[in-house]
C-alpha cells in the first residue's frame, strides 16, 4: 500500500520509521560478523529480485524495507565486517553513521558559503584540525572532496594551471608544448586518471622506477626530467605516494621536495591511505618532507573510520586552485564573495554535501588520543600477522611492512615458476574468500625481471581484533592444498 501522504513520510511516520532503522543499524553493526564478507554471488544475480519498472504509486516503506534486509543487504560486500581485509580495509564508525543520517535530514547544498554557512565552516574547522594532528604548517588548507581521485585531479588542475602561467584554461592544451607530470611506478593508477582527464595525454604521465623497497628513485626523477626538458617538454608535477596502493611504501618525499623546488615543480603528496598515519608521533616519519609539498591528499574514509566518501585536500595555494577551477556564473554571485570562502570555487563540482559533519563527528568523538591509540593497534596487529608469516615453513613475505598491510604468498619447498606459484596462491585466495570470514585480495609486485603474485592482508576497521586475524590466519592454512 502507498504511504497515505502524497507529500513525503509524515512526521508520525519519519518518526517510527527512523526509530526501526536506527535498531536496524545498531543490530547490523552488532551483528555484522554473521555476514560473509563477501556475497555469494554472480552479476546479475541480485537485480533479478529488482522490480524491472518503477512503482507506479508508490511502495509502503514496510515493503521498500523488507527489500533492503532480503535482497540489498544480503548483496553488498561487508566493508564493516571486522574480517574485511582486501584494498584497504575501512570503517563507518558509530559517529559518522549518525552525521550522515543528520546529513541527509539538512540536505544542505554548501555550495557557496550562503548556502551553508555551516557546511563551509565545520568543513574548514574539520580539516584544520586535522592539519594540526598531522603536523601540518598552518598555510595548509584542507577541504573535503568525495574521493582522492578527485583531490589529486584537483591538485594536479592547479599544478597545470601554475605550470603554464595559467595559459591552459584560456588558451586550451594546443598552444602548449606537451605538459608532464611525474609519479612511480608503484603510484595509485588515479594520478594517471587525473593526467588523462586533464587532457595532458597518458603519455606524458611519466612513471619513475623504484628501489628494492617499491620507493621513488629520485636520482631516476631528476634524470627523467632532464631528459624530458632537453626535448622540448614541459614538466609541471610530481606525485609522491606516502603509503602506495600496492605495498604501502613511501617515497622519499624530502629529496623530492628538494628536486621540485629546484625545478620549480609543484609536489602533490599522495597520503590517501598512509597518510592518517602522522597523527601518532612515533609515525610521524610517513609525512616527512611533505610540510614541503604544494598539496597533499588523506582520506579519513580510508583509515580514519569517517564513512564513505571524504578525502581532505591539503593545499597551500587556494588562490591557484581558485584561479584554475572557479568560475562564477551572475546566478552564483553572493554579497560575502569577498570575505567568506565559497567551496564550490576548489574542486570540479559545484554542489557540495555535508561531508564535514562526519569528519568533525568522528574526530570529536574519539578525539585525537583514540585514533592513535586504534592507528597503533592496527600497525601491531599487522607486525603480528607479518611475524606469522615470517615464522611459518613455506610462507614468505613479498615487501615490508611499514603500515597495516602485509603482502605474502605460499610458496612450497622447490616451487619456484612464478607462474605455477601465482595459480597456486590465486587457488589459496579464490578458498579463503569462499569460506566467508574473510575477504582479502591480492596484487602484483615486481623483483627484478619477475613478477609476483601477492596475497594482501589490510588492518583498518576499527573493530579488527587478534582473534580476526588468528581465525584468518587458520583458514589462509586451511586453504592451501
Ligand atoms: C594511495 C592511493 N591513492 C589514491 C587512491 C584512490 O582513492 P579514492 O578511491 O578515494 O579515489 C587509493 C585507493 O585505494 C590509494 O590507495
Amino acid at each position: 500500500m502507498p504511504p497515505g501522504s502524497a507529500v513525503d513520510l509524515s512526521p508520525e511516520e519519519l518518526r517510527r520509521y527512523a526509530h526501526e532503522v536506527s535498531d536496524w543499524i545498531a543490530d547490523f553493526i552488532a551483528g555484522v560478523e554473521s555476514y560473509p564478507v563477501l556475497p555469494d554471488l554472480k552479476p546479475g544475480e541480485l537485480s533479478r529480485g529488482l522490480s524491472l519498472a518503477g512503482p507506479e504509486h508508490g511502495d509502503s516503506m514496510d515493503e521498500i524495507l523488507a527489500d533492503f534486509r532480503e535482497i540489498i543487504v544480503p548483496g553488498c560486500t561487508q566493508w564493516n565486517h571486522p574480517g574485511f581485509h582486501a584494498y584497504f580495509s575501512n570503517t563507518g564508525s558509530g559517529p559518522g553513521i549518525l552525521a550522515e543520517a543528520l546529513t541527509a535530514a539538512l540536505n544542505v547544498n554548501g555550495m557557496v558559503w550562503r548556502t551553508g554557512p555551516a557546511v563551509t565552516e565545520v568543513e574548514l574547522r574539520a580539516c584544520d584540525w586535522l592539519r594540526q594532528w598531522l603536523a601540518l604548517p598552518e598555510d595548509f588548507v584542507g577541504h573535503i572532496e568525495d574521493t582522492a581521485s578527485v583531490s589529486t585531479l584537483s591538485a594536479l588542475a592547479a599544478a597545470r594551471h601554475r605550470g603554464t602561467e595559467g595559459r591552459v584554461r584560456s588558451e586550451g592544451l594546443g598552444a602548449l608544448p606537451p605538459l608532464r607530470v611525474y609519479c612511480s611506478e608503484e603510484a595509485h593508477s588515479s594520478v594517471q586518471r587525473a593526467v588523462v582527464l586533464l587532457g595532458m595525454g597518458l603519455d606524458h604521465c611519466r612513471t619513475i622506477e623504484v628501489d628494492r623497497d617499491f620507493r621513488m628513485n629520485p636520482e631516476a626523477l631528476e634524470e627523467a626530467i632532464r631528459e624530458d626538458r632537453r626535448r622540448g617538454r614541459l614538466p609541471i608535477a610530481v606525485v609522491a605516494t606516502a603509503g602506495t596502493t600496492s605495498t604501502t611504501s613511501v617515497d622519499p618525499i624530502p629529496a623530492i621536495a628538494d628536486l621540485c623546488e629546484r625545478e620549480g615543480l609543484w609536489l602533490h603528496v599522495d597520503a590517501a591511505y598512509g597518510g592518517p598515519m602522522a597523527i601518532v608521533p612515533e609515525y610521524r616519519w610517513v609525512l616527512e618532507g611533505a610540510d614541503r609539498a604544494d598539496s597533499l591528499v588523506v582520506n579519513p574514509h580510508k583509515w580514519l573510520f569517517v564513512p564513505m566518501d571524504c578525502s581532505v585536500l591539503f593545499c597551500r595555494h587556494m588562490n591557484i586552485l581558485r584561479e584554475a577551477l572557479s568560475l562564477v556564473p551572475p546566478y552564483l554571485m553572493t554579497p560575502e564573495d569577498d570575505v567568506a570562502r565559497n567551496l564550490m570555487d576548489y574542486g570540479p563540482a559545484l554542489g557540495r554535501r555535508f561531508r564535514g559533519l562526519k569528519l568533525w563527528f568522528v574526530l570529536r568523538w574519539y578525539g585525537l588520543e583514540r585514533l592513535q591509540n586504534l592507528l597503533r593497534k592496527h600497525v601491531a596487529l599487522a607486525a603480528t600477522f607479518a611475524d606469522w608469516i615470517d615464522d611459518a615453513e613455506d610462507w614468505e613475505r613479498v615487501a615490508p611492512t611499514p603500515m597495516s598491510t602485509v603482502l605474502f604468498r605460499h610458496r612450497p619447498a622447490g616451487l619456484k615458476d612464478e607462474s605455477v606459484l601465482r595459480e597456486h596462491n590465486e587457488g589459496i585466495l579464490t578458498r579463503v574468500n569462499a569460506a566467508g570470514s574473510s575477504f582479502t585480495s591480492h596484487t602484483e609486485v615486481r623483483r627484478g625481471d619477475r613478477t609476483i603474485y601477492a596475497l594482501r592482508m589490510a588492518v583498518g576497521n576499527a573493530r579488527t581484533e587478534l582473534r580476526h586475524l588468528e581465525s584468518f590466519w587458520k583458514t589462509l592454512r586451511e586453504s592451501v592444498c
